[in-house]
């Protein structure tokens, strides 16, 4: 038993690194609006009132169970089956109802088994297990940043019963490795918040939890994923030995924006990356949900750490690799941004970074390329002056939200810069505590006609 347990949690152990839920209310609802009518009234499948136990060794068809339970937000597939958001999945006609999907009261044990987590084996729900991209209709997941260290989420189970007592509640969501064209499987969910108490009373129906996730749960859910995740919960009501879950497909889409990080990318001259999510830059990857992430090793061009020739635009991040493509038709290219007269030896332009949260900073510095750039190659060392052009140094103090930095350029070094067909820039963000640097490639065109170093001379001089 013990060596059970021991192996359980070492298979386990990514499971337990989870938070407390704190138990919000249990509300009452008034009017039948939000009761599902059919869940609330006879409808309901409460069939021969076999009392709450449940014999794996029996035809799980065989299984009656007078409560019944679903996952209300975020909408489970089940709950979407019923609310028509879901087609060909009419799981409420006849005895078969939504509510009674029911599995093991520990999710660590054998049932349900993998593949059949949505349906927990019951035949009854078996269409609740199929798996193809686009299948089910999802749900945003509502997500805010709670404290430095966790995000929340509200999660509402709902009952056929007026009251009865709850023992506990789990949520496990989806890792980056979930896909939503493959099976629901243990190794893709992470338990990320769990309430127990032996006496959480359920009044008028409904229970309303705050989950809150770590960061980790939350980046493992977002990085990898292709926008859309698993959330399961689970819910043990008080004198039964069995478990109902629901899982819930949910988007990740818009919650992405509800996500403050301690990231940035420069928007004047727009990036590579915001160009990606702007969708203007295409084919880019994960980037279009989230351009400020764009996070390597700090100390370009000389820490060997930093990110290495042909992985500059990545910030060598595995996850944003299709920044690092090249070739000279396969960057929107903007216009080099305008240029002032500085003083007899220099113009000057400005750059700006959106910091979607600010941090504490190095340095913001500012490279231009060399003669020897060209968009046909890929992105090295070799392509850019490694002096940067300008650094803004903060010394640990917090940039502001929109930090424009006006960067000095010498007439002899612009004059070389209107030779040439193609420009870049790459702009480093380096945090002050963290080893972690903030990398932006911006493309440029060549300086514009009225920009043309004789032009400028002309104004400035
Ligand atoms: C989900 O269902 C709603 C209501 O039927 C519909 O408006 C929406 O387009 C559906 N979304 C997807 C992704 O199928
Ligand atoms: C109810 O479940 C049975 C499996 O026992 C299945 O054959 C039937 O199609 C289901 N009914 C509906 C309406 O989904
Ligand atoms: C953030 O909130 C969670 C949940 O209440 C708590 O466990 C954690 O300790 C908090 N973190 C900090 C840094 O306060
Ligand atoms: C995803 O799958 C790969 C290969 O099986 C594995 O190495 C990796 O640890 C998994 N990632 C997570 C977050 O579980
Ligand atoms: C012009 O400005 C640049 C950058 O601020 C500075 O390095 C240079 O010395 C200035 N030149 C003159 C002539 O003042
Ligand atoms: C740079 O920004 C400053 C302050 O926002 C502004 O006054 C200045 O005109 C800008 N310079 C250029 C070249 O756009």
């Amino acid at each position: 038993m013990l060596l059970t347990t021991l192996l359980l949690s070492a298979i386990f152990s990514s499971l337990i690194d989870y938070n407390k839920c704190a138990v919000l209310s249990s509300t009452s609802i008034h009017g039948n609006n939000e009761v599902l009518p059919e869940f609330t009234s006879n409808n309901i499948n409460e069939p021969n009132r076999v009392e709450d136990k449940i014999d794996y060794s029996r035809n799980v068809e065989d299984i009656k169970v007078t409560t019944s339970a679903i996952l209300t937000k975020p909408a489970s597939r089940a709950y979407n089956c019923f609310l028509k958001n879901n087609f060909n999945c009419n799981i409420f006609k006849s005895k078969n109802s939504t509510g009674a999907i029911i599995g093991s009261a520990d999710f660590k044990e054998k049932e349900p088994k993998d593949g059949q987590i949505a349906s927990t084996g019951n035949p009854f729900y078996r269409v609740l297990d199929e798996h193809r991209a686009g299948r089910w209709n999802s749900t945003h997941l509502q997500i805010k940043k709670y404290n430095s260290t966790h995000f929340v989420t509200e999660v509402t189970w709902m009952f056929n019963k007026k009251t009865l007592t709850v023992k506990n509640v789990k949520v496990f969501l989806s890792n980056s490795n979930y896909t939503d064209d493959q099976p629901i499987q243990r190794s893709l969910l992470n338990l990320v918040c769990s309430y127990s108490n032996n006496h959480m009373s359920v009044e008028n129906y409904v229970l309303r939890l705050n989950c809150y996730i770590r960061n980790k749960f939350i980046k493992d859910l977002f990085y990898g994923a292709r926008a859309s995740g698993i959330l399961l919960s689970t819910v043990k009501i008080a004198k039964t030995d069995y478990a109902f879950y629901q899982v819930a497909d949910i988007s990740l889409l818009g919650s992405i924006k509800q996500i403050v990080t301690y990231h940035g990318y420069v928007f004047y001259p727009l990036s590579r990356a915001k160009l990606c999510q702007l969708r203007v830059n295409k084919n880019c990857g994960l980037i279009i949900y989230e351009p400020q992430s764009v996070e390597g090793f700090k100390g370009f061009p000389y820490s060997k750490f930093s990110p290495p020739d042909g992985k500059i635009a990545s910030g060598n991040k595995a996850e944003f690799m299709e920044l690092d493509e090249y070739g000279v038709d396969r960057w929107t290219r903007v216009k080099f941004p305008e240029v002032n007269c500085h003083n007899r030896t220099h113009l000057s332009f400005n750059l700006t970074w959106y910091l979607t949260a600010t941090h504490r900073t190095d340095n913001i510095e500012v490279f231009i390329n060399n003669q020897n750039y060209s968009p046909a190659e890929p992105l090295s060392r070799h392509h850019l002056d490694l002096n940067p052009i300008c650094t803004i140094k903060f010394h640990g103090e917090f940039p502001r939200s929109q930090q424009t930095m006006s960067c000095p350029i010498s007439l002899e070094k612009y004059r070389q810069l209107g030779k040439l067909k193609y420009l870049l820039m790459l702009s480093v963000w380096n945090i002050y505590d963290t080893s972690n640097a903030f990398y932006q490639v911006i493309d440029l065109q060549g300086l514009s006609a009225e920009q043309t170093y004789e032009n400028m001379l002309r104004k400035c001089l």
